[in-house]
């Protein structure tokens, strides 16, 4: 059998050993390479491993990098499915070949004896060979191998060839949800290995929370010593347990003691966390705290370079994460390149280490022949679960190890489970597929629902095993598109089962690819089998701006919560272990959204899991709507944020808005040829629709229903998709039948029956227009007649403007979109943005940008004037330059193509998000049900800046 096709682990490399970097010599072998692509071996060259090998006519490529993103082949994403027949461990013959052949010279002085040339990564069979010897096999494309080199190192014009197949046996262990993409995607290394160096070593630093003593011990070669001058730790024997006072890592305050391992031939710095991992009476806890996992799913992805991710971008994901609240991370589905853990270490960040494994195409197929359960792969397995412990041991971060993901389950995951608790017993073994949890130590699981985790959360499992351990959902809050929603929900069944202990929302980041104009997805390579906008779903956008769901996750998830009330102002410490003392509390007073008075509030020190009030400072009299907004930021800079970066806040709302003053008189409805002419209204006479306010043509307002889909409305994981019960019913494509238009006195009343064709039920509409000076009031009164087969996407109206009204401004809900079930996020203030501003550019177009609670709203041209609309009380808006069906046909964010108008939509209320698209619907509370609504709004035209 060939080697691309033998399911077992590669061959020929030295064991697995940490990630470390020490004193003696290295030698990045990064950057531009040789490079060829055949479209399988057999069509490969043969003697690229020959000194005398001709390569001048091969490509140029970087590495590291994934081929197919620098014009060789393209992407291809699938979600489940192989895209390749399941015939294990066969693999298509037609199987991309990428050669990689690179010259190089040592640099000068590189020592004689022993170096190893490492790969930490190589997606997904490697064949090496140095100087035409060859070195072996890799696979574990997400894993580090070594070679020795050192005999046959020259000190010029080394040649070292790499022959990577796109498939091998190994790519059935490797079905994760992202893109196919195939090469050397992280780096290369030399490293010279001084005889009596420091080969490997294994620090094991453990807390004892009831002392406040750390020890630490290191298991390593002999006659190391270690060094922690902080500490005064000097020339102590590593092997020998060494117990000290210290302080403590962890997510919230990762202090790192900085230290050598030393022999007369190698000094190896370490960075030392100390922290002890333990499950208690049925929680996990970290030095004696229960901790709840406010985490993410972390892929690996850069939208021009896909899994080759620098360090600086792993950097840039952690400030991100942290920035946000967040304090965990699952590595889903594999070992990220070990830089992203060194800073997960530095910075503070919980994380379930994963390993490079997952068999979910077998799902399908019943599972029948699935590799978790068959002999001939279980040396693969303990091999890839070697490599990640061996790796990645020396990490405090590191809190849990993970088997993998979505493999079903079989002996051979049971016995990585036996080897890990053996090899590692400071960390409880994690695998969401063992469902009895036979061999693991916390039970997880993914998008449970709001009733399964309250079950849980009262101990009710049937199954006993599982009923004692901690829980986490290692996936939920799915981030596709528009949402999640539901996610206070989770926060509140986390908050009140001390067993449920949080969990990981799916996921970071959205894969999209850059292309021309906007972000690829599956298919837009025209793979033959592919699972769309699915790779889709993260909190931030794949040039990582943060999603709308961040922002809100970052809400939900705060570490100090601000509740105020009459009776004060309460502040709630959600940390797992740090105080408030490092942070200041600040309070603004705004009227109508203008700060009118501010202040800092004196809040003693608050314990974790403790909350205190205090008294109200003492407010000025405001004259209009006024609201009290408290925040807690950092007192001084973190390494992860300047000071003043806001952890948290709450609003109180001080006073109402003043009485309406009494109203004037009502103006008198006219008729002047087809059209009623009502204050500073005018309307056709025909339809009773409005067609100018105050000069500016106006569309509408009409009855509208409709919105355009969201992933979650299409979603199909929670029964019947909304979207399809929406459509099925007819809502994208309502009928107006006008009723009457009565033009009598001073009120114009139009009446029409808004139905979908082709269905019985409809909703009756009444709108009363009635003027007052330069306002106009529509008074609208909606009665739904029948049955409506479910619920509504949205009601309310929708108009259009001239596209001159390029600017909005608002007081209510913001800045950014909210939605019922997802709205913790908006505060009320005073907001403006242009229309284009307002849009959320989801790569796969749905509807987006709603802002909530909206007191009023004005849409204005540059010179000042334009409309305004105001609520009794309150209403929602969208405001874009294309309507609800352009977004809904839209594809990709350059579809969207503006139009002359600006297309409103004012909303009593839309219906909520869920997560469908992989998890719950939309709760029973959040559900937009056709019910009679009433609902007033004012209309006036404004002029120059000053209606303010
Ligand atoms: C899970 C899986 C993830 C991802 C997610 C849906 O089942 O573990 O890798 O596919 O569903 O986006």
């Amino acid at each position: 059998m060939s080697y691309v096709e033998d399911p077992g682990p590669g061959h020929g490399s030295v064991p697995p050993r940490a990630a470390f970097t020490s004193d003696a010599p290295s030698c990045s072998l990064n950057g531009t390479w040789r490079f060829r692509l055949s479209p399988s071996l057999a069509a490969a060259p043969a003697g690229i491993e020959g000194d005398g090998f001709d390569d001048s006519g091969w490509d140029e490529l970087p590495v590291p990098s994934l081929w197919q993103l620098h014009g060789h082949g393209r992407p291809a994403y699938t979600n489940v499915p192989y895209p390749f027949p399941v015939d294990p461990p066969h693999v298509p013959s037609d199987n991309p070949t990428g050669d990689h052949r690179l010259r190089f010279d040592l640099p000068g002085g590189w020592p004689a004896g022993s170096t190893v040339l490492r790969f930490d990564g190589i997606d997904s069979c490697g064949r090496i060979w140095l100087n035409g010897t060859e070195l072996g096999v890799t696979k574990g494309s997400r894993l580090t191998s070594e070679f020795e080199v050192g005999s046959l190192l020259r000190p010029t014009g080394n040649v070292l060839a790499v022959r990577v197949h796109q498939w091998s046996a190994a790519s059935y262990l490797e079905d994760q949800d992202m893109w196919w993409l195939s090469g050397i995607f992280r780096a290369v290394t030399l490293l010279a290995r001084p005889a009596g160096g420091i080969a490997d070593y294994g620090v094991r630093a453990d807390y004892d929370h009831t002392t406040g003593l750390g020890t630490v011990r290191v298991e390593t070669g002999p006659d190391v010593v270690l060094d922690i001058p902080e500490l005064g730790v000097t020339a102590h024997p590593a092997g020998e347990p060494l117990e000290l006072p210290v302080e403590p890592w962890s997510a919230e305050s990762p202090r790192l003691y900085d230290g050598t391992l030393s022999t007369a031939a190698e000094s190896v710095p370490v960075r030392i966390g100390f922290r002890t991992v333990s499950i208690e009476d049925g929680l996990l806890k970290v030095n004696g705290r229960r901790l709840l996992l406010r985490g993410v799913n972390r892929h690996e992805h850069d939208p021009r370079t896909g899994r080759a991710v620098s360090r600086e971008t792993a950097l840039a994901d952690v400030l991100l994460m942290k920035r946000h609240n967040i304090n965990a991370v699952r590595t889903s589905h594999y070992p990220p390149d070990a830089a992203f853990l060194e800073l997960c270490d530095e910075y503070g960040l919980w994380v379930i280490d994963e390993c490079d494994l997952e068999t979910h195409g077998f799902e399908p197929l019943g599972w029948v022949g699935n590799p978790s359960a068959e002999p001939m792969w279980a040396e693969a397995y303990l091999d890839r679960m070697r490599r990640t412990v061996e790796r990645d041991k020396n990490r405090p971060s590191v809190i849990l190890w993970s088997l993998g993901n979505e493999s079903h389950t079989g002996e051979n995951l049971a016995r990585m489970a036996e080897w890990v608790r053996h090899r590692d017993p400071t960390r409880p073994v994690h695998y969401e597929g063992d469902h009895d949890c036979a061999y693991v130590d916390v039970h997880s699981r993914m998008y449970a629902t709001h009733e399964e985790v309250e079950r849980i959360g009262r101990r009710e499992d049937d199954n006993e095993r599982r009923r004692d351990l901690p829980f986490l959902q290692c996936e939920y809050g799915h981030a596709m598109g528009n949402g999640p929603g539901g996610l206070l929900e989770y926060r509140e069944l986390f908050e009140r089962y001390p067993n449920c202990q949080g969990g990981f929302i799916w996921e970071w980041i959205d894969h999209g690819l850059a292309a021309d104009g906007h972000f690829a997805y599956g298919g837009d390579f025209g793979e033959p089998i592919h699972d769309g906008n699915f790779v889709i779903d993260g909190l931030v956008f794949p040039d990582r701006t943060p999603s709308p769901g961040l922002i809100e996750y970052a809400k939900i998830i705060e570490p100090v919560r601000i509740a105020a009330d009459a009776a004060g102002i309460r502040v709630s410490n959600h940390y797992d272990f740090l105080t408030t003392e490092h942070l200041v509390f600040t309070w603004v007073l705004e009227d109508e959204g203008t700060a009118v008075a501010q202040g800092v509030l004196d809040i003693p020190a608050v314990h974790s899991g403790q909350s205190v009030t205090v008294p109200m400072p003492s407010l000025p009299a405001t004259a209009g709507e006024s609201w009290l907004t408290v925040s807690a930021s950092s007192a001084s800079a973190a390494s992860w944020a300047p000071a003043g970066h806001v952890v948290g806040w709450g609003q109180l709302p001080v006073s109402a808005a003043p009485a309406a003053a009494p109203l004037p008189r009502r103006g008198p409805v006219f008729r002047t040829g087809g059209r009623l002419v009502l204050g500073t209204g005018e309307f056709d006479a025909v339809t009773g629709t409005l067609t100018t306010l105050g000069g500016h043509a106006v569309r509408g307002p009409r009855l509208d229903v409709w919105r355009a889909t969201t992933d979650n409305d299409r979603g199909t994981f929670a029964g019947r998709p909304a979207a399809e019960q929406w459509r099925e019913a007819g809502l994208h494509r309502m009928q107006h039948r006008v009723i009457s238009v009565d033009a009598d006195g001073e009120e114009l009343v139009v009446r029409t029956r808004v139905a979908p064709p082709a269905q019985p039920f409809g909703l009756f509409t009444a709108y009363t227009w009635t003027a007052f000076e330069d306002r106009l009031r529509l008074r609208l009164e909606v009665t739904p007649d029948g049955e409506f087969p479910g619920t509504l996407p949205r009601l309310g109206l929708a108009m259009a403007v001239p596209g001159t009204l390029g600017s909005a401004e608002w007081f209510g809900g913001g800045p950014g979109e909210a939605y019922p079930d997802s709205s913790q996020a908006a505060r009320i203030g005073r907001f403006s943005s242009s229309v284009d501003g307002l849009q959320t550019p989801y790569v796969y177009p749905q509807e987006n940008g709603n802002r909530t609670a909206v007191r009023w709203a004005r849409l204005t041209a540059p010179d000042g004037t334009g409309l305004r609309i105001d609520g009794e009380p309150q209403f929602d808006f969208t405001a874009r330059r294309w309507d609800a069906a352009a977004l809904e046909a839209a594809r990709h964010t350059d579809d969207l193509v503006p139009g002359d108008l600006v297309h409103l939509s004012v909303d009593v209320a839309q219906h909520g998000l869920g997560t469908a698209s992989c998890g719950p619907g939309v709760l029973p509370q959040y559900r937009l049900m056709p019910q009679k609504t009433e609902f007033t709004l004012w209309f006036r035209a404004v002029s120059g800046h000053r209606d303010r």
